[in-house]
């Protein structure tokens, strides 16, 4: 039986995406063989990885002078890669501390290059995106990182911020990418982990600007350089293939997609928006639960909440898990409860935790 599962990440996928996976497990496509096991210098794995690759450029719109990049090593690991490769001989890159994951980013940086925190929120307690007013951008930066989404902290970019000219926006989209529309063209480079809203963990995407590659710094790892690795089709190493795989069929769920007129990423958009604006609104229903991000900056993907009384919690979660609500145990950091609600959670899953929210406010209130 599946449950609606509001994990943060690694997080639902698309039960039909599993669903073919398990039929074709065995046998790849008259392959004789599980995709698991196929070279990935093969030409069936390289039809895989080619149309998964021109699925994506296609549901984003990525314009021919970016490249799409699949490699390895999480979002973290793009904390290190992306200075090794995007500071061209400059020495310093300006970051937005927005919330958790940016402060890691941050940290990362920090040991690569001068970094300057032009901005951050951590004087709100990170409950708001600092006004780009405010931040202290420098022209003569490598680049600009912000993290679009912030999964812990549940803030959102809801605009795109524009940096100095010939500085280029660099953004950490591992868990808002492919959930809302977005211009590529205006990002040097935009980087995600699979796990939230592509497919498993151990897959990175990377989208990259032609422009900043062929720079890298001379220590930069050979199997994290962003030109080696374009110029290889992602196969200077061993890529993740079955990531990549399951990433493709999730490219075709997405294009699959429905919501009256609209289709794809738009359609996805649309269906997050309403998942979202049902959710804080049941949130913001009864004075009991409790949500810390001003308005304008809530996440549409990641909604944290408090209980009354942290004694509760654990009562909440067991009746969720009752109701086959699974995986909304906040953070460790910031406790409370999260619930993640990504493109494969159906509008379905977030009514049945609306009506238990209620339920539950009704009860301990
Ligand atoms: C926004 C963001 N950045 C970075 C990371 C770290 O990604 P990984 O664990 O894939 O290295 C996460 C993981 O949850 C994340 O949500």
């Amino acid at each position: 039986m599946r449950v609606h599962n509001f994990s943060a990440g690694p997080a639902a996928l698309p039960g039909e995406v599993l669903e073919q996976a398990a039929r074709e497990m065995l046998d790849w496509r008259g392959s004789g063989v599980s995709v698991m096991e196929m070279s990935h210098r093969s030409a069936e794995f390289g039809s895989i990885a080619q149309k998964a690759e021109a699925d994506l450029r296609s549901l984003l719109s990525v314009p021919s002078e970016y490249r799409i990049l699949f490699m390895q090593g999480g979002a973290l690991a793009e904390n290190a890669i992306v200075p090794l490769n995007l500071l061209r001989g400059r020495v310093q890159a300006d970051y937005v501390n927005t919330g958790s994951w940016s402060t890691k980013s941050i940290r990362e940086a920090a040991r690569y290059c001068d970094v300057r925190e032009v901005a951050s929120g951590a004087d709100s307690g990170f409950t708001r995106i600092p006004p780009i007013e405010q931040w202290q951008m420098r022209p003569e930066a490598a680049y600009l990182h912000i993290c679009a989404n912030e999964t812990i902290d549940g803030l959102e970019y809801s605009w795109v911020p524009e940096p100095p000219r010939d500085v280029p926006l660099v953004a950490d989209m591992s868990s808002n990418i492919l959930s809302r529309r977005i211009d590529v063209a205006r990002f040097g480079l935009i980087y995600a982990g699979a796990q939230k809203n592509i497919g498993p963990a151990g897959l990175t995407i990377v989208i990259v600007h032609d422009d900043l590659l062929g720079a890298a710094h001379a220590l930069c790892p050979s199997a994290f350089n962003y030109q080696l690795v374009a110029q290889n089709q992602s196969m200077y190493n061993t890529p993740p293939t079955y990531a990549i795989y399951i990433a493709g069929l999730v490219f075709e769920w997405i294009s699959r997609q429905r919501e009256g007129a609209l289709s794809g990423v738009a359609a996805l958009e649309a269906r997050n928006l309403r998942k979202a604006h049902l959710l804080y609104g049941a949130l913001d229903a009864t004075p009991f639960y409790r949500t810390r991000v001003v308005a304008a900056d809530r996440s549409r993907m990641n909604v944290p909440f408090f209980l009354p009384d942290a004694a509760l919690d654990a009562r909440f979660l067991e009746g969720a898990r009752e109701r086959q609500l699974v995986g909304l145990k906040g953070h460790k950091t910031v406790g409370g409860m999260r619930a993640s609600i990504y493109n494969a959670m159906p509008l379905a899953g977030v009514e049945a935790l609306t009506a238990y929210l209620a339920e539950f406010a009704r009860l301990h209130a």
